[in-house]
């Protein structure tokens, strides 16, 4: 049975949290909010710990997890070739929604790193992650906490329903900020490399530490194969519906999404839509709004995929979102969950 704790962020119960890190310590389970998504935790140092996190999800053992810290001082510890690009980027974007990759060190077991010489590296800026990290005493392996190819939860509700039972422990605290996973950036060649895009932007990364590239595979799915973040290959992110990108011109999307719904009615499919706060009005069948602006939309994403499964829904039809900004992360997300199916209006 698992253990539930109802934490307010803002008025954290430390005695709450000390019963959950007991979990932690103890090698077990626990599933905490973050800044990004909910995360699903263990001992990233105990072997047996990070293996029930595996199984909890459903999860290849060869996709890494991401190592989660409380103080920048454990890097070090984790990590060797600390360069100064990695440097930069902890000082500047740290606590918050970015891990990097680095070499590991031995004493992060082949477990967490999935049979790779590199370990992934993240410092949350929730204050609940945090505490929890900090009264567990030790580095915190934990992927998102959803079942393996499911849309990440990012509300305390999501992961109640999906892994009640599933886990040790679990602390409900609210609704995640950021919505989509951290960016993963690789700073163990030359050049800098994102292999998964993410709240923290290629523009902002390059204003700080210069030239960055984003993973050329992430862009279709044939290449998608050789991405060098092995969690990128698997199917992703996806809701029990078929999901299409509908893009082209405002006029030829809106009518392409109202001939095609009415097409699926006459078959009796539900079919949802996914837009804009302010195209809402245009299209028929059963709409979810993602907000108006890339950020709103990000935090939104995950929920509107969640809140389709619930209402039945057969086949959803989106919106397609620019390719700038945190819109990187949104149309990566959104094509896996898609399975890459765009229609051309
Ligand atoms: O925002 C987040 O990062 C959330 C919260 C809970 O912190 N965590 C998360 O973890 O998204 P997960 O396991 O769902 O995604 C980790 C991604 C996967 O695509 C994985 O393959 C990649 O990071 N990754 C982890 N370690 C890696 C490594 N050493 N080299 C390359 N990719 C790595
Ligand atoms: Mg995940």
């Amino acid at each position: 049975k698992t253990i539930i704790s109802k934490i307010n962020a803002e008025d954290i119960d430390l005695n709450e949290i000390k019963k959950q890190a007991e979990l932690l310590k103890s090698g077990k389970t626990v599933i905490f909010p973050t800044e990004t998504v909910y995360g699903l935790g263990a001992n990233a140092l105990d072997e047996c710990a990070v293996k029930k996190i595996y199984e909890a999800k459903g999860r290849p053992s060869d996709n890494p997890l991401i190592v989660h810290i409380y103080d920048e001082k454990e890097v070090y510890d984790l990590a060797k070739d600390v360069n100064e690009k990695a440097k930069l980027i902890m000082k500047e974007f740290w606590p918050g929604p970015i891990t990097i990759i680095l070499n590991k060190k031995s004493i992060v077991p082949d477990t967490t790193s999935g049979g790779l010489d590199t370990v992934a590296i993240r410092m949350p800026s929730h204050k609940i992650a945090r505490e929890i990290i900090k009264q567990a005493g030790i580095p915190i392996a934990a992927p998102s906490a959803n079942i393996s190819g499911r849309p990440s939860p990012t509300k305390a509700k999501h992961v109640y329903e999906e892994m009640d039972g599933r886990v040790d422990g679990m602390i409900l605290g609210g609704d995640s900020n950021f919505g989509v996973e951290s960016t993963v950036l690789d700073l163990t060649e030359d050049v800098p490399m994102i292999l998964r895009p993410g709240s923290v932007t290629k523009e902002a990364l390059e204003e700080i530490i210069g030239n960055v590239q984003l993973d050329p595979s992430l862009r279709n799915k044939e290449d998608n194969k050789k991405a060098k973040a092995p969690g990128m290959k698997y199917t992703h992110y996806s809701p029990n519906a078929q999901v299409y990108i509908v893009s082209g011109n405002d006029i030829n999307v809106m009518n392409r999404i109202n001939e095609l719904v009415k097409i699926n009615k006459e078959k009796g499919l539900k079919t949802g839509v996914m837009c804009l706060d302010k195209n809402k009005d245009k299209y028929s069948g059963e709409i979810i709004k993602l907000g108006n602006t890339l950020e709103e939309v990000a935090s939104n994403l995950f929920d509107a995929l969640i809140e389709m499964d619930k209402r039945k829904i057969d086949i959803i039809y989106s919106e397609e979102f620019p390719t700038y900004g945190v819109g990187q992360a949104i149309m990566n997300r959104l094509l896996k969950s898609a399975g890459y199916k765009i229609i051309q209006a």
